[in-house]
């Protein structure tokens, strides 16, 4: 798929911008602080319906402004398809060929997009909560059913750790709790075992991926821990009753102990976890790793390659990892759109679009 024009107004720093991409390599060259990065997030934010950087969508509103309004022209293998999407206090309108979505999982997965910058080194880096969302947002564009899954399981969390924190007799609130952690095991049960999939999947993609791509006696593992189970079978056979049994501490702690909402994605390098022993370089390689995975996966379940969104990556891989990476997107000609400072334009060669990003314009170059 790929994108052939976006029409930007009052999106962050741009309060009027129209531009059209062309297939293969396009690049947005500008310094710091121009809206490159900006530019990639209003496409993410149409292609996904959510930004993968804020939680709140008023923070893309170019400041001072009301609302925003996005629109693209995307070209799929059988179709043209216009997304639309408008935001203004707390309303949001997102239109497929200007019908409007009454939810965001009828609109999510229309056109995909992966996302790819060097904050995503957070996923092999950080705590299981970046490895959750990234499982998760992933899920979100294959499929959307998991959006509903987890907006009903949020909710049960909330209600539960609301009563919880004001319930303070422990017999009345022995007595409450088990209808909500019948609730939460229906909807945790299905969140699990879409993550686990998934992770089986992304494993079976990253393993070889990573032996070209760093080297063939290096390993790279990835497992889904599940209520701290390392079997599916046994996660959601035995769910209710750790529940069961947490119950005590949990109204101790005036808060919910276990759920997915807990579970963790471990990503190994040569069976030690990455986040504490790999290398920065190491991990670099890792996080590439699943980001083809994400560009595969959802190749494999639409027939069609994702727009691939890389910001401001390729100067932070070294030469071979970068070779890799532009003969990767070289073949099938994946559209790309790519953000670099001037001084790391010389690195591509193979570019088919150069645009000038600065001070919230983008002008399209050769
Ligand atoms: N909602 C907003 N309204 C106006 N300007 C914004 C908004 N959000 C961010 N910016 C500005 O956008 C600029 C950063 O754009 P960005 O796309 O991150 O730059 P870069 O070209 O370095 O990737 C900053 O100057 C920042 O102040
Ligand atoms: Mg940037």
């Amino acid at each position: 798929m790929e994108i052939k024009q976006i029409e930007l107004h009052n999106f962050r720093n741009y309060s009027q911008q129209k531009i059209e991409f062309e297939a293969g390599i396009n690049l947005l060259v500008g310094a710091n602080g121009q809206g490159k990065t900006n530019a990639l997030e209003s496409i993410h934010y149409l292609a996904t319906g959510k930004s993968y950087r804020v939680k709140q969508e008023s923070e893309l509103i170019l400041w001072g402004k009301k609302n925003f309004y996005l629109k693209g022209s995307f070209q799929t293998a059988d179709r043209l398809l216009t997304l639309e999407s408008y935001y203004e206090a707390g309303k949001k309108v997102m239109k497929i060929n200007q019908l409007a979505c009454r939810r965001l999982s009828d609109y999510v997965g229309t056109i995909n997009a992966v996302f790819f910058s060097p904050e995503d080194l957070n996923i092999v880096k950080k705590g299981p909560s970046e490895r959750r969302r990234f499982l998760d947002l992933l899920l979100a564009q294959i499929r959307p059913s998991h959006i509903a899954l987890l907006n009903d399981y949020i909710k049960i969390i909330k209600q539960k750790n609301n009563l919880l924190k004001t319930v303070k007799n422990s017999t009345a609130l022995k007595s409450q709790l088990p209808i909500w952690n019948e609730q939460l095991v229906a909807v945790g049960s299905k969140i699990i075992a879409n993550r686990w999939e998934l992770t089986v999947t992304l494993n079976s993609y990253c393993r070889p991926i990573f032996k070209s791509i760093f080297s063939q006696e290096d390993n790279m593992d990835l497992y889904y821990l599940a209520l701290n189970k390392n079997s599916l079978e046994e996660a959601l056979e035995t769910f209710p009753e750790i529940l069961d049994k947490k119950m005590n501490q949990e109204i101790e702690r005036k808060t919910v102990l276990i759920g997915p909402h807990r579970d963790e994605l471990l990503i190994n390098l040569n069976d030690k976890p990455a986040r504490l022993f790999a290398s920065q370089g190491q991990q670099r390689s890792l996080v590439l790793c699943l980001k083809l995975a994400e560009m595969e996966i959802i190749f494999n379940k639409k027939g069609e390659y994702p727009i691939l969104l890389l910001d401001d990556v390729l100067s932070e891989l070294d030469e071979e990892r970068r070779r890799y990476l532009l003969a990767y997107i070289n073949t099938f000609k994946k559209q790309t759109l790519i953000t670099m400072t001037e001084a790391d334009e010389k690195i591509i060669k193979e570019k088919t679009a150069v645009y000038r990003v600065f001070k919230g314009n983008i002008r399209r170059e050769r």
